[in-house]
C-alpha cells in the first residue's frame, strides 16, 4: 500500500516527518493559548467516529476536538456489534457510505491492517484511532508532544519503554517518531517473551536508532528522561494464564520511582490497571494526567491540519 501524505490520512506514524511534527506541535501550542480563535474551523462540518474496540480517551478527546472547533460528531461505539459490521459489511462499504454523512472519519478497529481497507474505499481524510496491535498514531503524536512540552526538548533523551512491548500499539507508534530526532536512545523493558517485534527492531536499525532491551526495570529508571510505562494488553492474549504470569510485571511504585533522576517524567498511554501505584499520582514527575488532555490539544490540530488542506480555511 502506497502510503498517504500525513495531510490527507492519518493511519500510521512513519507517514509523519520532521517537518509536519514542528508545525503539528506548534499549532497546537497556538490552539491552546487562544482556543477560541479557532472555535469556528470545523463549523459545518461532521466527524464519524468509528470504534470497533472500547475507549475512553481517544474516542472523547476527539469528539471533544471536533466540537470545541465548532464540527459535529455522529458516532458509533462498539461499532463491530452496533454497526451494520454485525451483518457482514464490510469496512470498504462502511467508508464509501460515511464519506457522504462525514466529512472526517475516525476509526478504530482490532485489526491490525484495517486502516488499509478503509483506505481502499474513503473518500474524505480518515484517521487512525488504533489499529490492533499494529499502529496508534495519534497517542504517539500526543505522547511526543507532551515529551516535547514537558522536558522542553526533543533531542538529548533517555526514554525508557516499559511492560508489553509485543502487544502494545503506542510503543511501536511512538518509538517509530523519535527516529526524528538526535542521540535518542530507547530502553525497552519487558518479560522476554513481551519484547519488541522484528518489525520494529529493523526499523529501528534501518533508521539509525539507539536501542536496548532488557528485564531488568530499576537500572534503566536511574538513568531516564522519560519513563514510559505501558499496561499488560490483556485483550491480546489467547491463553489467559499466559495474561496472569505477566501481569504486575513491573510496577512502578513510590519506593521505585526514588531510583529515577528528579528532573524525569513518568508517562502512560493510560488506562492503567496496576502497573502504576495510585500514590505515585502525586510525585511531581508523573505526566500521565496532563499526557491525557494533551490528546485533546493535539487532535484540535491535527484536525484544523486537515480540514486546512482538504477543504481550505473556514
Ligand atoms: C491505548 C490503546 O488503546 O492502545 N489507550 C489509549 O488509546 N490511550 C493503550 C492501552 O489500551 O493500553
Amino acid at each position: 500500500m502506497e502510503t498517504p501524505s500525513p495531510y490527507q490520512h492519518i493511519v500510521h506514524s512513519r507517514q509523519c516527518d520532521k517537518s509536519f511534527l514542528t508545525s503539528l506541535f506548534s499549532l497546537t501550542d497556538e490552539i491552546r493559548k487562544n482556543p477560541s480563535l479557532f472555535s469556528q474551523e470545523l463549523r459545518g462540518k461532521v466527524a464519524a467516529t468509528l470504534f470497533y474496540e472500547p475507549s475512553t480517551r481517544t474516542r472523547m478527546s476527539f469528539e471533544s476536538a471536533v466540537m470545541r472547533l465548532g464540527g459535529s460528531v455522529i458516532s458509533t461505539e462498539n461499532a463491530g456489534a452496533f454497526s451494520s459490521a454485525a451483518k457482514g459489511e464490510t469496512i470498504e462499504d462502511t467508508m464509501r457510505m460515511l464519506s457522504h454523512y462525514a466529512e472526517f472519519i475516525i476509526m478504530r478497529h482490532y485489526d491490525d491492517d484495517a486502516f488499509e481497507h478503509a483506505l481502499n474505499a474513503v473518500e474524505v481524510p480518515f484517521i487512525n484511532a488504533g489499529s490492533g496491535r499494529a499502529e496508534h498514531p495519534t497517542q504517539s503524536l500526543l505522547d511526543l508532544y507532551t515529551i516535547h512540552r514537558e522536558l522542553g526538548r526533543e533531542n538529548d533523551i533517555h526514554v525508557v519503554i516499559v511492560g508489553d512491548l509485543k502487544n502494545g500499539r503506542t510503543v511501536r507508534s511512538l518509538a517509530c517518531l523519535l527516529r526524528h530526532y538526535h542521540n535518542i536512545h530507547i530502553t525497552f523493558v519487558s518479560p522476554p517473551p513481551l519484547r519488541i517485534t522484528d518489525t520494529l527492531r529493523s526499523y529501528l536499525v534501518e533508521h539509525h536508532v539507539a536501542f536496548t532491551e532488557t528485564a531488568d526495570f530499576e537500572e534503566p529508571l536511574r538513568k531516564a528522561d522519560v519513563v514510559y510505562q505501558t499496561r499488560v494488553q490483556k485483550e491480546r492474549f489467547d491463553d489467559p494464564t499466559e495474561y496472569q504470569r505477566h501481569k504486575g510485571c513491573y510496577v512502578i511504585t513510590r519506593d521505585c520511582a526514588q531510583h529515577m533522576p528528579k528532573d524525569s517524567i513518568i508517562m502512560h498511554p493510560l488506562p492503567r490497571v496496576d502497573e502504576i501505584t495510585p500514590d505515585v499520582d502525586d510525585d511531581p514527575r508523573c505526566r500521565y494526567f496532563i499526557q491525557a488532555r494533551n490528546g485533546m490539544w493535539v487532535r484540535m490540530a491535527l484536525l484544523t491540519v486537515l480540514n486546512r488542506h482538504n477543504y481550505g480555511h473556514a
